[in-house]
């Protein structure tokens, strides 16, 4: 059956600490979460199970979104029309990145945030992270555009910070000269 899941609210302060290093193995309550994040996540971006459900479209959540600080990063990037790639990560760290500085057009969104920002959110174009499994096996990803987007969103959740602290208050858009826009 599926549950839907509690996500905390931008108000909610234990966004704001900082998540500690995850110690293996994950319990089972855990991983219980881990597999409901991804459903979750799947069914948000489908329209039918959205609306049934009642769930707002997001491709990433941070276990402290759960109210557990703890770094594990869900990612559920949509490839082509409903078919997914799922990634876990725990532990996850950025361990190299392009020069080139992206952001998403349209800004970003949060399940976190019951609000349209506005503003231009950058980000590194691609970005390698390494980390582990569920399971505790180490693990790295090379991610571009809007995976590399997500992962960064997601792993500064793990350190306090949501995306509109990243948006520059005197100048929240950019132009294509100044940086590309996806
Ligand atoms: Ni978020």
């Amino acid at each position: 059956m599926f549950k839907k899941l509690d996500i905390l609210d931008e108000k909610d302060k234990r966004l704001r600490l900082i998540s500690k290093d995850v110690v293996f193995p994950l319990s089972k309550e855990e991983k219980d979460l881990i597999k409901q994040a991804i459903k979750h996540l799947t069914y948000s971006q489908i329209e039918e199970y959205s609306k049934k459900y009642d769930l707002r479209p997001g491709m990433g959540l941070a276990f402290p979104q759960l109210g557990i600080n703890k770094r594990v990063i869900i990612i559920v990037h949509e490839v082509k029309e409903n078919t997914f790639e799922n990634y876990v990560f725990v532990n996850p760290v950025i361990i190299s990145h392009s020069t080139e500085i992206i952001a998403a057009e349209t800004g970003e969104g949060c399940l976190s945030v019951n609000r349209e920002v506005e503003g231009h959110v950058p980000r590194y174009a691609r970005i390698t992270v390494e980390g582990f499994d569920e399971n505790g096996n180490k693990i790295s990803v090379r991610a571009r555009e809007e995976l590399s987007i997500a992962f960064q969103h997601e792993i500064d959740h793990l350190d306090g910070i949501m995306f509109y602290d990243r948006i520059n208050k005197n100048k929240p858009f950019f132009n294509e000269n100044e940086i590309r826009l996806i």
